[in-house]
């Protein structure tokens, strides 16, 4: 049996540089997790961006140690390549079309050749380390032209794509100048695959409208190769979470936490500070909320959590303004000497602390404009080992065609996030627990070894497929 390459952006490795030489950080991602339960049954390799390093000696040193300790293999970029095709193609033109934000979205000739480039580059290391049986799989917006450029080179080689954002409709991935290059790429895979139906059926209406080929089940047959188009959504790790308050880390986490909070109820609220996660209109619904429900002033805390991310690029820059100026605004119209509505952390927490607010908190508001998927949704409902708190979650996050038992919501109606959190607060706890149970039993079937797994199951599936029509 071949090996399987993962290739994706980033490497599952943080590399950091610290006196006296380099220190490695695993990632406890979803994607990591996932791929673990895949590595017991493949020998494997990752390939992937491991981050700013410029220095010819230390990327010798980096690429021999990240080979043996994590079987990793390093794609090293320029700092122009990082600025054009991470900062620009990828950060400013494919992730805000694809999240509904054409106005945000540049387009502009330097970052699409900077991201063919990078794409190439990403092509060239494969086929350096690739064998004839390795099984490729491809991961996300950064690497669209990927599957397209190995196929060219090892037309046999089995070829997964899995596009962790959303796959926009016609209508908004249209206005791409480079559509058709994007749509060829991604069908140089064998399989295609998305979090939900929706996403995978825009991709096909995109296909058809662009390209000219129609679809039979999800196949489509080019003139040069046949791709298969389907839907995966993505799991998390059930036990871990779901185990995380039994772990003594945890529960002084939590009582640390609830003495800080004092016996105010607790709405938590956890993303990358990006602005397709709606924080600010999620602090605005907070403060109508307020004001509609003047008597749970004084009992209710938000709790605010944002993970810095892509601090380089202007629109998270303004953000981060936005979100500070907010947050000190409802503050200080609300807020009494004894009582502070916004509790605001700016930092990306470890499993402990994340666990342990999870575990405290009442309600979980989820409101993104737009998300592929949301893992946080599923992580707090797996916390709650005692099926307690409320989840509002936004219609626009992919886990919400997987979460119809929570409060659904939409995020820039004020009005009803402002209601879905009174209703929330005051929801009896056998209500609560039934809802849970539904949505924990679902989570714990489809957990992310599931997910990872019936992709390559059915990669095998449509190679076999393909080996049986010739
Ligand atoms: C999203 C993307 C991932 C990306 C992550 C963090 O979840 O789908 O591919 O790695 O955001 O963003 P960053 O730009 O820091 O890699």
């Amino acid at each position: 049996m071949g090996r399987l390459l993962i290739v994706s952006n980033r490497l599952p490795v943080t590399v950091l540089q610290k006196k006296g030489g380099y220190r490695f950080f695993p990632s406890i991602g979803g994607l990591a997790t996932g791929l673990k339960s895949l590595q017991r049954s493949w020998e494997s390799l990752w390939i992937g961006w491991p981050g700013e390093i410029q220095d010819e000696e230390a990327r010798a040193e980096l690429r021999a140690r990240l080979l043996t300790e994590f079987n990793c293999h390093p794609v090293f970029l320029s700092p122009a390549d990082v600025e054009k095709y991470y900062g620009g193609f990828s950060n400013r033109t494919i992730w805000p079309l694809f999240h509904y934000f054409p106005v945000y979205t540049v387009y502009d000739e330097s970052y699409w050749e900077a991201y063919e480039r990078v794409n190439r580059l990403f092509c060239r290391e494969i086929l350096r380390v690739a064998r004839p049986d390795d099984t490729i799989w491809v991961h996300d917006y950064h690497l669209m032209l990927l599957p397209k450029m190995l196929r060219e080179k090892l037309p046999d080689a089995a070829i997964g794509f899995f596009l962790h954002i959303p796959f926009p409709s016609f209508e908004l991935f249209r206005l791409l100048p480079w559509r058709r290059d994007i749509l060829e790429g991604l069908l140089g895979a064998d399989l295609v695959g998305f979090h939900t139906y929706d996403y995978a059926r825009h991709f096909l209406s995109s296909v058809l409208h662009i390209l000219g080929y129609d679809h039979k089940l999800g196949e489509i047959i080019t003139r040069e190769h046949a791709a298969k188009v389907d839907s995966f959504p993505m799991g998390i790790d059930y036990e871990r979470f779901s185990g995380a308050t039994a772990l003594p880390a945890v529960r002084r986490e939590i009582r640390l936490l609830r003495q800080q909070l004092g016996d105010t109820k607790v709405v938590l609220s956890i993303d990358r500070l990006d602005y397709t996660k709606g924080i600010p209109q999620r602090l605005e619904a907070f403060s109508l909320f307020l004001k509609k429900y003047p008597e749970w002033r004084g009992k209710v805390t938000l709790l605010l959590v944002t993970a810095p991310s892509r601090v380089s690029l202007d629109q998270y820059r303004l953000l981060r303004r936005q979100v500070d100026e907010l947050v000190g605004r409802i503050n200080g119209e609300y807020g009494s000497v004894g009582w502070t509505p916004i509790r605001y952390l700016n930092r990306t927490l470890t499993f402990h602390p994340l666990a342990a607010m999870y575990a405290v908190a009442d309600v979980a508001l989820v409101t993104p404009l737009r998300d592929g998927m949301n893992l946080i949704a599923k992580e707090y409902i797996a916390t709650r080992r005692d099926g307690k708190g409320v989840l509002i979650i936004s219609e626009m996050a992919g886990a919400a065609s997987e979460l119809g038992e929570a409060l659904v919501i939409n995020p820039n109606n004020k009005a009803e996030v402002a209601e879905a959190l009174h209703l929330a607060l005051q929801m009896p706890e056998e209500e609560q627990v039934a809802r849970n149970r539904v949505m924990q039993e679902r989570l714990k079937r489809w957990n992310v070894a599931c997910w990872a797994e019936k992709f390559m199951e059915k990669l095998a599936e449509v190679k076999e497929r393909q080996e049986a029509f010739l």
